[in-house]
This record gives structure tokens, sequence and C-alpha cells, in this order.
């Protein structure tokens, strides 16, 4: 390990590799040119003194969505401050946000900290309607054009009531845009028809990036970031990237790892950022394939152990049913067993059982989330087939990745532990 201050780094300027968008934000998106035209597009009347259209933006996660309307706007506003329009925009991140109800409430904040600075508190107490009389007060308040983004707007569910609403307020005097954006695919095909139709005057489509394309947003993200790393031509960043400490095969290793798990930039970047804080931390002067390796293990380890933290009590007892047969040294039960054990814990915690149905979709949930391996096989000659469920990680990192709910723990404690000296 490094001592700090030691000054002999790979990296130059960290910050540009970090994935997290409050700390670095890119100046441009070459690969998103035909969707932030399109955004071009609907906005564009806002310069000549009409209103912008509403858009929804939609897309899986990781594909430059929040950072490309972000820049984008920040283009118009800097466009209109120097013509003199007046145009403001407002962003709003829904996550969290599990009713119409609280994206208002932070709607009516950032709106008042539009006119009177930051520290506005959110209103609490009022009823949905008076929530968009207020909204609608300030925007008249405000005046001019008005960009209101709500990112990451599936986290309101079925409540829809500000989607229908907003786009049919009339505010006097104002020219209001309503950007929706959203990386759940059902949230979209679920919404009203009229709630679709109103908001999505443009969809905006952002597809996953493919191979070479991360191989790009990497080249450019990492030059400027590790030292003596440089882009000959920026339109062919990865092609001209010349760097004394990448070796050859990270990048397209990193942009192929990424792009098979889901192309999403924001993995690729946390992987090749891990990867080169791996051969830093180590004092290495170059970062090898290896270093790719071994950031990709530790990640999806990671990501596992928060995937079983996060489990909700249904998922979690069928974790323990599978892990229960591991211990026990039973190889692969069936699901009638697994079954009949998850009721015996559910009567240990007094919890009602779901059905044996049910439950197998928890378990094929959990296969889903590689937190189990499923194997289909046939029972023999005309005999249907069966799943066969195994733990594919550690028992110990399901025990200590469980304890949430104490009624988990209750079952670890004096089920599962006891079985395993
Ligand atoms: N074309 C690109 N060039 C450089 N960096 C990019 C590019 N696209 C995305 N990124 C980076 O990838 C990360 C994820 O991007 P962003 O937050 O915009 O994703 P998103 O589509 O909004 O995802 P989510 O649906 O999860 O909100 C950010 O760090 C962003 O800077
Ligand atoms: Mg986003």
């Amino acid at each position: 390990m490094r001592s700090f201050g030691d000054e002999d780094s790979i990296f130059v300027d960290m910050d540009r590799l970090n994935p997290n968008t409050q700390t670095y934000q890119p100046k441009s998106l070459p690969e998103r040119e035909a969707e932030l035209d399109q955004l071009h597009s609907a906005l564009r009347p806002a310069t000549m003194g009409s209103t912008p259209l509403n858009a929804f933006v939609f897309g899986p996660t990781g594909q430059g969505k929040t950072v490309g309307i972000s820049l984008k706007t920040s283009q118009l506003q800097e466009y209109a401050d120097e013509k003199g329009l007046e145009l403001h925009v407002v962003h709003v991140r829904c996550k969290g946000m599990d009713k119409s109800y609280h994206v208002m409430t932070h709607l009516v904040k950032k709106l008042r900290e539009k006119r009177f600075g930051p520290g506005e508190e959110l209103p609490s107490g009022y009823q949905k309607k008076t929530l968009l009389s207020m909204i609608i007060d300030e925007l008249e308040a405000i005046g001019g054009t008005v960009i209101v983004i709500l990112d990451e707007i599936d986290a309101i569910g079925n409540d829809d009531y500000i989607l229908y609403e907003l786009p049919r307020a009339e505010p006097e005097d104002v020219r209001l845009s309503i950007i929706g954006i959203t990386n759940d695919l059902q949230f979209r095909e679920n919404l009203d028809a009229d709630v679709r139709s109103s908001l999505g005057e443009d969809e905006i489509e952002f597809a996953p990036y493919d191979a070479n394309q991360l191989r790009d947003i990497l080249a450019r993200r990492a030059a400027g970031a590790l030292r003596d790393t440089e882009i000959g031509d920026k339109d062919r960043p990865f092609a001209t990237l010349e760097s004394d400490v990448l070796t050859d095969d990270v990048i397209p290793l990193t942009s192929a790892l990424a792009a098979q798990d889901s192309g999403d930039a924001r993995e690729a970047i946390k992987l090749l950022f891990r990867a080169c804080r791996f051969a830093d931390d180590d004092g290495e002067s170059t970062i090898t394939e290896q270093h790719v390796r071994n950031a990709h293990e530790y990640l999806e380890q990671a990501a596992v152990e928060r995937g079983i933290q996060s489990l909700p009590l249904q998922r979690a007892l069928a974790l323990l049913t599978v892990t229960h047969a591991t211990i026990s040294g039973t190889d692969q039960p069936e699901t009638k067993d697994l079954h009949n054990l998850y009721e015996v814990f559910c009567e240990h915690i007094d919890t009602r059982a779901i059905s044996e149905r049910r439950f197998r979709d928890k378990l094929n949930d959990l296969a889903d989330s590689s937190i189990l391996a499923k194997d289909t096989r046939g029972r023999g000659q005309g005999l249907g087939q069966t799943n066969r469920y195994e733990v594919e990680v550690k028992v110990e990192t399901v025990l200590d990745n469980l304890t949430d709910d104490s009624r988990i723990e209750a079952v670890i404690d004096e089920m599962l532990r006891p079985r395993m000296d």
C-alpha cells in the first residue's frame, strides 16, 4: 500500500474516471448525437419565443440519458443567457419518491429555489390538488420558458397524477415543457394512453451502447484521467489512443465485459476506474488485463452482496431453504422439499407461507439475479422436467448479508448456523 503524499500515481485527474455524475460530467457525447439532435429539435422552439415540446426519454440504465439531457439543456440555457431570453431549467430526480405527491412537493421546492435561492423547505400537509396549484403559481411567478425535467420518473409507479395533470396545466404567460426520463420499459408501456400522448409528443430512445462505442467512451474518459494518455483524433478516440500506463488489452476487455453484461456505460467506467485504482493502490505503473479481471470479480461480488442485502422477506426465505440444503449436504434438492422446509421456516417466525407455485417464482427470481444457479433436467421418460437450485455464492456471503430483518436473523441463528459445525 502507498503512503499519503506519494506523488507517483498513474492518475492525473481521478474525477474524470469517476462514474458519479455529481463528480464529473462529460462535455460532449458523440455517441448520442442522434438522440441529442432529436431533443434539440424538441427544445428549439424556446429560442424562437414558442413553447418547447414535451418529450419522453427512455432506455436502459447507464446510457447517458441524465448526462445527455443535462448537457443539451445547459447548452440551451447558455444560448438563452447570451440572447437575453428568459429560460429556466428545473431538474427533479424522482428516485425514491413513490408517489406523485412527493414529486410535486420537490417540484414546488425546486421552483421556489429558482426564485429565492437554495434552502427552501419541502411543503408538507397539502392535498395533491393544492400542490398542483402551488406549482402553477410558482411557474407563473417565474414566467418565460420553463423546462421541467422529471428524471427517473418510473419511481411513481401507478400513481401518474402529476404526469396527467402537469402537461394539461396552463400557467399564464409561461411556456412550459416537460421532459420525462425513465429506464423502466414496463413503466412506459403501462402509462395511460392520454398521458403518453401528451407527455410523449416526442419519444427519444437511448438504445444500449455496443462494445465499440464503449471503447470510445472509455478512451475519452481515460485520456485526461491517466498519466501519459492521449487521444490523437477526437473523432476516433479508441483507435488513436496512446498510453504509457494502459496496456493494450485493458480497454477492449473492459468494454467487452460491460457490453456483454448490459452495454451500460456507468458499469464500464466503474470497471475501468476500479481496475486503475487496484493498479494504483499497489503502486504499479501500468494497468493490465489482470487488474480488469480482478476488478470485475470484485464488483460482481459487491453487486451480489447488495442484491442479497435488499431481498424482501419471501425471497430471503426462499434463498435460506437452498442455503440450508447446501449446509446439510443435500445435493440439488427438489422444489417440493424446499417448499416443505420453507413452511417450517414460516411457522418458526409466525409468517404466512405462500403457495408452492409462487415459491418457485421466488427461486427463479433469485436465479435471474445470479444468487442461485438453476439447472433444468428431465425426471426420466415421460415424467416431465424439474428445476434444481444451488447457491451461486458462498454460504457465508448469504448468511452475512441477510441480517436486516430480525425474522430472517432468527431463522439463520436458530435453524441454519447450528447445522454448520
Ligand atoms: N457517451 C458517453 N461518453 C462519456 N460518458 C458517458 C457517455 N454516456 C454515459 N456516460 C457516463 O456514464 C454514466 C451513466 O450515464 P447517465 O447517468 O447519464 O445514465 P442514465 O442513462 O441516466 O442511467 P439511469 O437510467 O440509470 O439513470 C455517467 O457517469 C456518464 O457520465
Ligand atoms: Mg439517469
